[in-house]
């Protein structure tokens, strides 16, 4: 059955947002493998917490440890990533944390379908696209990944063999010369505040 024919209902929050300390919102990072968007989300979570807003790095690579475990790579399995980690940001958004997500995240309908559930919701997202060449990223290369993906050792690799789709209307766009993570941390947390 589906969720509309089942009996599962929706009960509404009892707890209003103007009850809530904070307003809530969610920092979507996407970019390339290697691109920066895990340093980024790592300065920003800490700068947050450090002026006293709530706040949590939902990063990929790690909820694939967990929460994401039985996903893969494929299209498919890409967006239903994408789809569980957009929701649970909006949860943590709902909280009144500002949640830091950063995923490559590399199709634009998916990221898409995040921003607006958290519209829906009147929740603020604010994607940031980490525009850093892909000839950097596999300069960097810190877990030998392209590397391997050249090699085709790694099949369906973004930016090699499986496609990025860059945002057409991120709130940020950050590219490697803009300055450093904290610099960084700090523009994002001026787009937060407006
Ligand atoms: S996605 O596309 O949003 O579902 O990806 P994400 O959850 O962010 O996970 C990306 C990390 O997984 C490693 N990895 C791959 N990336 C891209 N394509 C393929 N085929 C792949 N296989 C493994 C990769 O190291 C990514 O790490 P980060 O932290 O982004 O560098």
């Amino acid at each position: 059955p589906t969720l509309k024919e089942s009996r599962v209902v929706w009960h509404s929050a009892e707890v209003s947002r103007e009850e809530r300390a904070t307003a809530g919102a969610t920092v979507w990072l996407t970019g390339l493998s290697a691109s920066g968007k895990s340093t980024i989300a790592v300065e920003l979570e800490r700068r947050l917490v450090a002026a006293g807003i709530p706040a949590y790095r939902l990063d990929g690579d790690n909820l694939r440890h967990g929460l994401n475990a039985d996903l893969g790579f494929s299209a498919e399995d890409r967006a239903e990533n994408v789809r569980r980690v957009g929701s649970v940001a909006q949860l943590f958004a709902d909280s009144g944390a500002v949640a830091v997500a950063c995923l490559i995240s590399p199709y634009r309908e998916d990221r898409d379908r995040v921003r607006a559930a958290h519209e829906a919701a009147g929740l603020k997202f604010v994607e940031v696209y980490v525009d850093t060449p892909i000839e950097q990223c596999e300069a960097r290369d810190p877990k030998g990944m392209y590397a391997k993906a050249r090699a085709g050792e790694i099949k369906g690799f973004t930016g090699v063999d499986d496609p990025y789709e860059a945002p057409a209307s991120a709130e940020l766009v950050i590219r490697p010369e803009d300055g450093t993570p904290t610099e960084l941390a700090l523009r994002i947390m001026e787009v937060l505040d407006r």
